[in-house]
């Protein structure tokens, strides 16, 4: 290893994936991601035993990452992990274990904004260019939806969020209206390559400024299909693909209007999504269009970046390391942004 390197042990454990990752300065040397399949029969996330589920995976995830990392644990220089938002009884998972790993390592912590870690997951060095500031960043999960409009790593400012239901969360809904199953983003992505997006229209609602709206949608959604069905009982099932991609269609065209209108006022021209539905392939496409058509830069993340994992926690917290910013023993997780 060169000298004056950093070594930062990132933990995530904010939703229903644990994970841990090495990084060496700005570079992923592992990234272990337990996901919860027991969410599944329930249709979304239970609580309770999402953290059940952290206390079982968290000490394999963590030993796994430093053995493909290939390094001893002496050689980490600071622990990190997510302090919030997120779900309580999961967040506790990582953060007190974080501590003790810490503690018994004579290791500092270091605490990290889950918002900001999937933002700040366009630094890890992957050989390829970063954003430069001032950039637009579009953070879409399933617990949130924002604008953001980066200045330097940690002065962020938020120019619009969701003022209901977080994007993600609309898609999901739909697929689970359409019983496809939870999470149901990655499969009305699928679908919808077989569909036609332009086979059924369901409007978008009128917020001012850089604010979204996504329960009117979902709503339309659901009553249009309550109503369809009563002619047909077999609606969905005939009309899926072109369900599918016509309600990503509206979800996706809503979103990305509001950031092109974002980077055109603060005249911005590199524009980055982030989050769970960042994985989306036509939001991906859509926001490829749109930055070429204006001679914009696109940063568009390698997908096992967009879900929640710890590299990206890893990455918040090197910038914090380079500042010192260490957190006290004594702190506790928070569940809002
Ligand atoms: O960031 P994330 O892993 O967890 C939160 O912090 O919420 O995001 C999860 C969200 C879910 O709503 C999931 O359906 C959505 O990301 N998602 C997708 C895709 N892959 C994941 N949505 C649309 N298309 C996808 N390919
Ligand atoms: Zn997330």
């Amino acid at each position: 290893m060169q000298p004056n390197m950093t070594t930062i042990l990132a933990i995530e454990s904010s939703c229903d994936d644990t994970s841990a990752a090495i990084l060496r300065d700005d570079r992923v040397l592992s990234n272990v991601i337990a996901s919860q399949k027991v969410h599944e029969q329930y249709g979304g996330v239970v609580p309770e035993l999402a953290s059940r589920a952290h206390q079982q995976n968290i000490i394999p995830v963590v030993d796994g990452a430093i053995r493909q990392a290939g390094i001893s644990k002496e050689e980490i220089d600071a622990i990190a992990f997510t302090r919030g938002p997120g779900l309580l009884g999961s967040l506790m998972v990582g953060v007190n274990f974080a501590k003790s790993f810490a503690l018994a390592l004579g290791k500092p912590i270091i605490e990290v904004n889950h918002l900001q870690a999937h933002v700040l997951s366009h630094f890890i060095d992957r050989g390829e260019p970063k954003p430069q500031f001032p950039f637009i960043c579009l953070l879409v999960s399933g617990g949130h939806t924002q604008i953001l409009l980066l200045k330097d790593h940690f002065d962020i400012k938020c120019l619009g969020t969701t003022i209901d239901d977080a994007a993600g969360e609309a898609i999901d809904k739909a697929a689970k209206i359409m019983d496809l199953g939870y999470p149901g983003g990655p499969v009305i992505d699928r679908l919808a390559k077989d569909g036609n997006p332009d086979a059924f229209h369901f409007a978008t609602p009128h917020i001012p400024g850089y604010d979204y709206s996504f329960s009117g949608i979902k709503t339309s959604f659901l009553y249009f299909l309550r109503d369809r069905l009563k002619e047909d009982p077999e609606f969905i099932e005939h009309h899926k693909a072109d369900l599918c991609a016509s309600i990503q269609k509206t979800i996706v065209g809503f979103l990305l209007k509001k950031v092109e209108r974002a980077a055109i006022d603060n005249h911005v021209r590199q524009v980055a999504i982030a989050g769970g539905v960042s994985a989306n392939s036509l939001l991906r496409s859509e926001l490829q269009r749109i930055c070429d058509r204006h001679h914009w830069k696109a940063f568009i993340p390698p997908f096992q970046f967009c879900t929640d994992n710890a590299a990206m926690v890893g990455i918040a917290a090197y910038f914090k390391y380079l500042r010192n910013d260490f957190a006290d023993l004594s702190l506790a997780p928070y569940t809002r942004s």
